[in-house]
């Protein structure tokens, strides 16, 4: 069973990027399954910082082969920046795969993503506005189109000009800007000229390495509370971010998966809108953000911060399975006195150690913490589970047994070297 995933147990942003890249020391293979160009994934080496969006965070190891898998919203435009960026840093794309099932995402989606939500008003979702909803919208709709006409410029040329008309469409309805069509499909065309020759049947060749017994991770993009179906909803992205959607995105058996990496920060972020029960919109929030460094690697956005949520991470950890448990950021907390976590939440005076359906129940859920002391000393030297100090150990033992799962990663900065595996509880 040589194939593990890797996904992120919050609101995005866990560090899952930097992990990726750390543990595909020993993989051979890293497969992205969802998502598109609004995932931000940061990889730190030396004294270089690299972030990617579709590109699989495996790129910077020549051996890895990087799948971009069929699940995935493709903005043609994007990637080939994004491959380019990435040469041009001296890095080979000889191991790039793109998915020819892998739907496209286009100028047309980025702008009904800004019209959505500025009809949405207060209702806005908070998009990264890269298109991401309207191009998961066409697959269904099956009128999407997708990366195996890359290689089949008049097909191409044709579809897009049908969809760009429909899209324009709706454009006059509501006052946007209407695309110049032939412009476009000028730039179209050059991008597809670049990337055909990285789309190929990645569900045959991911197979292939499967009975060969091949080391795979899957690299998830969001997070289970960002998921469609088990998210946030409406305040959510458009795949199915958690462990469950690795086989369906990238054409993988169930029964070969192995282990599901959770990826947790120590404390909680979010960026964009939606119920946030543990959010600190005080200067104890300002302080986790200027710790944390916490603004969104895709749009910049300062992210929202708050305390480790035990509830939502007990769903996550749940729904996708997670087997092994990887904490970041504990550096961040090195200078607290004392540490909150929300083991429950209070709804309608009622308390629950469930994470509701209900946005509305969500927006009234009142924390209930349990208070942990501070350790005070840097972290960020630790290569040991020993060399935390006893605070930081039990806070990590104490949130681990709340969200129910195996202690396997603690990472106390972005590179490489603070990152240490550990074999408690
Ligand atoms: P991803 O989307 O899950 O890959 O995470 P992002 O890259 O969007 O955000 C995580 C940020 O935290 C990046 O800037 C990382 O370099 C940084 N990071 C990752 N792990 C740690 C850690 O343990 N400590 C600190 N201080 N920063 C970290
Ligand atoms: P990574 O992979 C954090 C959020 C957006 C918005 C909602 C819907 O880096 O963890 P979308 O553009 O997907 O339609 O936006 O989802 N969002 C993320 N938040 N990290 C991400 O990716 C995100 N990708 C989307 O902010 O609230
Ligand atoms: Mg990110």
């Amino acid at each position: 069973m040589p194939v593990d995933i890797l996904v992120g147990t919050q609101w995005g942003d866990e560090g899952k990027g930097k992990l990726i890249d750390v543990l595909t020391r020993d993989v051979d293979m890293v497969v992205r399954f969802q998502g598109g160009n609004n995932a931000g994934h940061t990889v730190e080496i030396g004294s270089e910082r690299y972030v990617l969006h579709l590109v699989p965070s495996g790129i910077f190891r020549s051996n890895v082969v990087n799948m971009i898998g069929n699940g995935l919203v493709v903005d043609v435009l994007g990637l080939m920046e994004e491959l380019q960026n990435i040469a041009a840093k001296g890095f080979s794309l000889a191991n790039v795969q793109l998915s020819n099932r892998a739907q496209l995402i286009f100028e047309y989606h980025k702008r009904a993503d800004g019209l959505n939500e500025v009809r949405a008003g207060s209702k806005k979702i908070g998009t990264t506005k890269r298109g991401i909803g309207p191009a998961y919208a066409d697959k269904m709709n099956r009128t999407g189109i997708r990366a195996i006409d890359l290689k089949y410029p008049e097909r191409l040329a044709a579809q897009f000009r049908a969809e760009a008309e429909r899209y324009n469409g709706i454009f006059a309805q509501y006052g946007v800007e209407q695309l110049d069509i032939e412009a476009e499909l000028a730039k179209v065309l050059e991008a597809a000229k670049f990337l055909a020759p990285f789309v190929t049947d990645t569900v045959y060749n991911l197979n292939e390495a499967i009975q060969q017994d091949k080391k795979i991770l899957c690299e998830g993009a969001q997070a289970a509370l960002l998921d469609i179906d088990h998210g946030t909803y409406p305040f959510v992205t458009s795949s199915n971010t958690v462990s469950g959607g690795a086989c369906a995105g990238a054409g993988i058996p169930p029964q070969c998966i192995r282990h599901v990496w959770g990826v947790i920060k120590a404390y909680t972020t979010r960026v964009g809108e939606g119920p946030f029960p543990t959010e600190l919109n005080d200067a104890a929030g300002d302080a986790l953000r200027q710790a944390g460094r916490e603004y969104g690697a895709t749009t910049g956005r300062p992210r929202r911060c708050g305390w480790f949520d035990a509830v939502a991470g007990r769903y996550a950890c749940m729904v996708d399975g997670v087997d092994k448990l990887a904490v970041t950021k504990l550096d961040v907390l090195d200078d607290l006195d004392k540490i909150a976590v929300c083991v429950a939440y209070e709804v309608n005076g009622e308390r629950t150690d469930r994470f509701p359906a209900s946005v509305e129940e969500l927006a009234v859920a009142k924390p209930i913490y349990e208070y942990l002391p501070g350790w005070k000393c840097d972290t960020t030297q630790a290569t040991k589970w020993e060399d935390l100090p006893a605070n930081a150990q039990a806070y990590l033992l104490y949130i681990t047994k709340l969200v129910g799962s195996k202690l396997a990663i603690v990472s106390v900065g972005p590179r490489r070297d603070q990152t240490f595996e550990v074999e408690v509880c």
